[in-house]
């Protein structure tokens, strides 16, 4: 059931303290990714979402890197593509970028520019949404880019830090701490 896999994926997220720094508590979801159960639960309650809810959607848009692990698994259960947003410079040109501020570092992500056609339907995926500002510059990049974002998905929200109410499009997390 839903809530089964709901709760095998969290018995599978490690609290770390005060990692990278003082303060953070860091969420690892480096236990998912070895237990091949609790991975496909969460590949199997993001595809039941976005069937239901975004049925017409054409691209899956991944974030740097974590967004990485879990996007091409749904895409491919979807049959739809992906498309990496990257850390700024991995990625051979041409490429547009956006800067952006996080929990505790800034950055810049790029994309290639023929990643994503004007118009296109996308889906944004990461792991984690804390402060908001990874999500945020990726929409900001699909804006440069005229896609057409239909929402984002993160396996984890911290809700305290209002990360959401950042973003212009729906929020869709599996687990909310
Ligand atoms: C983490 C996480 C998200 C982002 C969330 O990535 O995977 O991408 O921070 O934070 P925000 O909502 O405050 O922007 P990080 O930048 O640590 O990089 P990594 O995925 O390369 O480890
Ligand atoms: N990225 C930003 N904040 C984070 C946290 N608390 N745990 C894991 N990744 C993060």
């Amino acid at each position: 059931s839903r809530a089964q896999k709901l709760e095998l994926v969290s018995q599978h997220i490690r609290n770390v303290p005060d990692f990278p720094i003082e303060g953070i508590v860091f969420k690892d979801i480096c236990p998912i990714l070895k237990e091949p159960k609790a991975l496909a639960a969460v590949i199997d309650l993001f595809e039941e979402h976005v069937r239901k809810n975004h049925p017409h959607t054409e691209l899956i848009v991944g974030l740097d890197a974590r967004g990485f692990l879990f996007g091409p698994l749904l895409a491919q259960r979807l049959g739809i593509g992906f498309v990496l947003v990257r850390k700024k410079g991995k990625l051979p040109g041409p490429t547009t970028s956006v800067a952006y501020t996080l929990e505790y570092a800034t950055a810049e992500v790029e994309i290639q520019v023929d990643a994503v056609d004007p118009g296109q339907k996308v889906l944004i995926i990461d792991d984690l949404l804390a402060t908001g500002g990874t999500l945020w510059a990726a929409c900001e990049l699909m804006k440069k880019q005229k896609a057409q974002v239909l929402g984002c998905l993160v396996v984890i929200e911290l809700k305290d830090l209002c990360g959401a109410e950042k973003l212009p499009f729906p929020v869709f997390s599996l687990l909310q701490c």
